[in-house]
C-alpha cells in the first residue's frame, strides 16, 4: 500500500500573550545568545510579534519592529527538533506578504557574520548586505572577541 504523507497543519498567526512561555522555553535552548524573559515581555508589548504553529505546536516565531514603511526583523528563530524543514522560509515569506498589503516597502535586519545558516536564509529571500557593524555582539567566551554584525536589507 502507498503511504500518503499528511498534509502540514501549519498556522501562522501574530503572537499573543499566552505564546510568551512557549518562546521563552524555545530562547532558553539557544544558550548564549538567548533573549531573556524580560526582553520577549518587553518585545512582546513594543514590537510585532509572529508565531508558526504546526500541529497546536508553537515551533517558530520572529518579532520584527515598524516605522513607516520600513520593518526591523529584530529576531527569528525556529525550535532546534523543526530546523531545515522550510518552517522560517515559509514564516517570513507569509509575513513579508502580509506587510506588502499594509504598505510596507522594505526590511532590514542584523546577523552575526558567523550565523550562516541565517545568512543563507535571507540571501535565498533576496536580503543583501548593505553594511557591517563591527564588534556588535559580544563574545561567547573570555578568548572570543566580539562578533560584528553584517547588515542585510530586501526590498518587499
Ligand atoms: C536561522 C533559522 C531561523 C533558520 O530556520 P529554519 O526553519 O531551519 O530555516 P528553513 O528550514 O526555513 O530554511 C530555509 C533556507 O535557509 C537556509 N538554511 C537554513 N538552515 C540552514 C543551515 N543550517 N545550513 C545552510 N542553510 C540553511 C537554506 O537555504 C534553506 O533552504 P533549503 O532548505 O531549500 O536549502 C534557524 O537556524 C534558527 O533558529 N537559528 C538560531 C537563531 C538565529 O540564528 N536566528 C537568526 C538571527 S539573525
Amino acid at each position: 500500500m502507498d503511504l500518503i504523507e499528511a498534509p502540514i497543519d501549519e498556522l501562522i498567526r501574530p503572537m499573543a500573550r499566552d505564546d510568551i512561555p512557549s518562546i521563552a522555553e524555545i530562547e532558553q535552548s539557544e544558550g548564549y545568545s538567548a533573549w531573556s524573559k524580560p526582553l520577549i515581555d518587553q518585545s512582546f508589548r513594543d514590537h510585532q510579534g509572529w508565531v508558526s504553529i504546526t500541529n497546536g505546536r508553537l515551533v517558530a516565531y520572529a518579532f520584527f519592529s515598524r516605522v513607516l514603511d520600513e520593518l526591523t526583523l529584530l529576531n527569528i528563530v525556529t525550535n532546534k527538533p523543526f530546523r531545515q524543514q522550510g518552517v522560517a522560509e515559509r514564516l517570513l515569506t507569509k509575513i513579508f506578504s502580509i506587510y506588502r498589503t499594509q504598505g510596507a516597502k522594505r526590511c532590514f535586519l542584523e546577523v552575526g557574520e558567523t550565523n550562516l545558516s541565517a545568512q543563507t536564509l535571507y540571501k535565498k529571500l533576496g536580503f543583501i548586505i548593505v553594511g557591517r557593524r563591527k564588534a556588535y555582539y559580544k563574545s561567547q567566551s573570555l578568548n572570543d572577541s566580539p562578533e560584528d554584525a553584517l547588515v542585510l536589507q530586501v526590498d518587499l
